[in-house]
């Protein structure tokens, strides 16, 4: 069986991860969706909130799978018997970023291949860190995020002034 893993600190996911889900789990039998620590960027999520985030939003795909991991990525990908890690790419300034994160991984690992899906057009602009900051200003993230899991997002981070 094809495993592919999708690794990110979804911080909240968006539909940008979504979209890049929906396609790779077009092109392996199982793609596990992993909630990871990012050692340079503070969460505003739990874990265990993102990973509930990520199920609601991939329950229409049944050959994927949702995980929370704390160790290193390349250990992931042996204990899941992975044949490939899922990253997606926006633009030229995520590359060299990902590029080394790439190598790094299959350092660490020789088994740790890891496949680029471009990002759809629609989703070129859009990040995480863009969807939390128009949430904390009270501005509307429904075309940015999935349905199911907007209210939360608002509820954890708009706090209206008095
Ligand atoms: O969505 P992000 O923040 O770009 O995802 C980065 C993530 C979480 C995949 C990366 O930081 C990671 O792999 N973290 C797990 C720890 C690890 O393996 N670090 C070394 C990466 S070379």
């Amino acid at each position: 069986m094809k495993i592919g893993i999708y690794p990110g600190s979804f911080d909240p996911p968006t539909l940008g991860h979504l979209n890049i889900i929906e396609r790779a789990s077009t092109l392996f039998d199982k793609v596990i969706v992993a909630t990871m620590v990012n050692g340079s960027k503070n969460s505003s999520f739990t874990m265990e909130e993102k990973a509930d985030f990520l199920r609601r939003m991939t329950k229409h795909l049944p050959n994927v799978e949702v995980d929370t991991f704390g160790g290193l990525l390349a250990d992931y990908v042996s204990e899941k018997g992975a044949c490939a890690i899922v990253k997606g790419l926006r633009a030229v300034s995520d590359f060299e970023y990902e590029f080394q994160m790439a190598l790094a991984n299959k350092k660490l690992n020789g088994n740790a291949e890891t496949v680029f899906l471009m990002t759809d057009q629609h989703y070129l602009y859009l990040s995480s860190t863009i969807v939390r900051d128009i949430a904390r200003h009270g501005g509307d993230i429904s075309g940015f995020v999935s349905e199911e899991i907007r209210e939360d997002i608002v509820n954890k981070l708009y706090q209206p002034k008095e």
